[in-house]
């Protein structure tokens, strides 16, 4: 089961890349086939619903053979990255029926909790799943040593062994 990764912004010195990389680990330790895909690498594109760049048609040819997504999406003025938005609105279709799953993260107390709701929104209109289980990477500048391991790995695993059992049961 593929379930890629989009890293939801490109800002220089993200802490959310460290997120990223982590639920990276935490999908495939699950069992599940995934790869990050960076907003940074599809800026590019336009927001036309058109595929016809080599780089959308390899963007719509992953997303196509997904079996769900997870979103990593910090939270900005209380919602989503711009980029983030261009590189969902690409594509429509292929995102039909499929899991969305989506870990917030905040340098403040609320660890996205409003990037969370409102990415579950478009969601929505994109026709896919949202699921009850989210992760919350609140403080995110301290969840993690200089290594980029996350330090409080018991508490972690049990966040995302909940996580990963709602996005299986999800996924026909
Ligand atoms: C443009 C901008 C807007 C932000 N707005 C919020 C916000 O509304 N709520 C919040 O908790 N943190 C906000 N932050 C702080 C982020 O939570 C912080 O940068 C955190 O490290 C996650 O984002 P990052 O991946 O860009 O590092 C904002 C940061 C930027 C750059």
């Amino acid at each position: 089961m593929y379930v890629p990764i989009i890293l939801g912004t490109g800002r220089e010195g993200r802490q959310s890349e460290k997120v990223a990389r982590f639920i990276l680990s935490e999908a495939k330790s699950a069992g599940f086939e995934s790869e990050i895909l960076d907003v940074r690498d599809y800026r590019q594109m336009a927001t036309d619903k058109t595929v016809t760049t080599p780089l959308a048609k390899a963007y719509s040819e992953k997303i196509r053979k997904a079996s769900g997504i997870i979103i990593v999406a910090p939270e900005y003025n209380h919602g989503y990255p711009g980029e983030l938005k261009m590189m969902l609105d690409l594509l429509y279709q292929e995102y039909f029926g499929k899991p969305l799953g989506v870990c917030g993260v905040s340098s403040g107390p609320l660890g996205g909790a409003r990037v969370v709701e409102q990415l579950r929104l478009v969601a929505v209109e994109l026709r896919m799943q949202n699921m009850r289980e989210a992760l919350y990477f609140s403080s995110v500048q301290d969840q993690f040593d200089d290594s980029g391991a996350i330090k409080d790995k018991e508490a972690w695993g049990r966040r995302t062994k909940k996580f990963f059992e709602e996005l299986s049961t999800r996924i026909r």
